[in-house]
């Protein structure tokens, strides 16, 4: 049974019935066609305008599954987290936004600041080579020099994870070279740990995966063909440093194999992906609204809504069209984008993403004495915090809904890992089943290689 479910009720207020009805088609060819396009990257003749055809992510949780592949990958994830107390995640875009999705999703909000006990004797997490900035890059390094000097000791060792499926990314090849000489200095550089405390994970070909074979790393894992980076984070990409990180892989992959099946199979009003995709495409094409608020209710879902940003605009973002994403975190952001969102342009589709119970036990709100009481909050002692923020919720969906502001609701019954590989997955086939019913292909980012190109050209010559 899904642990997720979709309701569109609220938004479908402002739907004609007979464009919905009118969608069912087209949703439904949609539909296949993401699924043949699985069948049709096996063929020698794949059509122009279907290049690149990156529909691997579609089957591979499943295939994952059953290969002796993961048994592998988790076997080398959990000897680096044995070896290491910090793990230092190298990597851009669809090369590290999944994986701190998961991580921000699944792992403890102060994990880095907890005892290794604690943190279930897994490392604490840094991410580097996702900017340039010299600061940061500095902070870590000092960070490193300080906390680790004795190699000899676990709670002073440290690894890194390289992720990079061009293996020619700037900003991730440059941040390799730095802590990479950083690790060097540590272990020595011919030293037998400092082959095998660095793992990266890279496409077939490039620079990266040549200087890994040459460099005689232990272990490389790969970004299959076939596969996008942002649609990448069941593959070793998100998946190898969540394994490191105490995750359970086997759930996550199991999450989204069970929502490709039910994308497969059930008809639009009990289908999340396709109901989902009528629901943003109509309110886009019929009424303007061409701005997605993800509209995450809890700060652990925010790097998901990153996560999306990042999958929504790269995929759909082409040819002058594309709506565009906003990630919000509430109830923070009713204190800054609400008003916008309440009363501005009529110009939104807020999705909210609900968790129905946290995962941990409800904190309550203490009775005080009397004296105490000028927050006058007494009324409300032995609430919980889930409590406040149910009440949050509906009174936030009931003035949208008084001013005809459309919110559709993402129900998951809690946030483990088993839910996060279907939401994942679920966003990820929408955005793919979008982009077939719009005509744009939703794989491949020729813009984002246009900067790269310019940023080359000025820096080589
Ligand atoms: O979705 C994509 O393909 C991109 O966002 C890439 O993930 C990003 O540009 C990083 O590329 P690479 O993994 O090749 O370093």
């Amino acid at each position: 049974m899904s642990n997720l479910r979709y309701d569109p009720t609220a938004a479908r207020k402002l739907i004609d019935d007979s464009a919905w009805d009118a969608l069912i088609e087209p949703l439904q060819a949609a539909r296949a066609e993401t699924l043949a396009d699985v069948d049709l990257m096996a063929s020698e003749d794949i059509p122009k305008d279907k290049q690149p055809l990156d529909a691997g992510f579609i089957p591979y949780p499943e295939q994952l599954l059953g290969s002796p592949e993961l048994d592998t990958m988790i076997a080398s994830a959990e000897r680096l987290r044995d070896d290491i107390d910090r793990l230092v995640l190298l990597g851009i875009g669809g090369s590290y936004m999944g994986l701190r999705a998961l991580f921000e999703g699944l792992c403890h909000p102060y994990h880095n600041e907890l005892n290794r006990e604690d943190r279930g004797n897994v490392p604490r997490l840094y991410y580097e080579g996702n900017n340039l900035d010299n600061d940061t890059v500095a902070g870590l390094l000092e960070l490193l020099k300080l906390r680790c000097r004795d190699p000899e000791k676990l709670k002073h060792r440290w690894g890194i994870v390289v992720i990079s499926k061009s293996g020619g990314t700037l900003e991730t090849a440059a941040a390799f070279r730095i802590f990479r000489q950083a690790l060097e200095e540590f272990y020595g550089a011919d030293a037998k740990r400092s082959r095998k405390l660095v793992v990266p994970i890279t496409g077939e070909e490039g620079k990266l995966r040549q200087f890994s074979n040459e460099r005689g790393y232990k272990d490389i894992f790969p970004v299959p063909d076939g596969i996008g980076g942002r649609y990448s984070v069941f593959t070793p990409v998100g998946l190898y440093p969540a394994a490191v990180l105490g995750m359970d892989v086997r759930q996550i992959l199991q999450g989204a194999a069970e929502m490709t099946e039910l994308f497969r199979s059930a008809p639009i009003g009990e289908n999340p992906v396709l109901d989902y995709v009528a629901t943003c495409h109509l309110l886009e094409r019929d009424r303007g609204m061409n701005i997605r608020v993800l509209s995450t209710w809890g700060n652990r879902l925010e790097a998901v809504g990153l996560w999306y940003d990042q999958l929504l605009s790269e995929s759909l973002g082409k040819h002058e069209r594309g709506a565009t994403p906003i990630t919000g975190v509430n109830t923070r952001d009713l204190h800054s984008r609400g008003q916008q969102h309440q009363q501005g342009s009529r110009d939104k589709l807020i999705t909210n993403v609900i968790i129905g119970s946290p995962s941990t036990n409800p904190v309550e709100l203490p009775h005080v004495p009397e004296s105490l009481d000028q927050d006058q909050l007494n009324r409300l002692a032995g609430r919980g915090v889930p409590s406040l923020l149910a009440a949050a919720i509906q009174g936030t969906n009931k003035a949208y809904a008084d001013d005809k502001r459309p919110t559709a609701d993402l129900h998951l019954s809690r946030l483990d890992a088993h839910t996060l590989g279907q939401l994942l997955q679920m966003l990820m086939l929408a955005t793919v089943v979008e982009g077939r019913l719009i005509g744009i292909n939703p794989y491949g980012q020729p813009g984002v290689e246009d900067y790269k190109r310019n940023m080359g050209e000025i820096l080589f010559g």
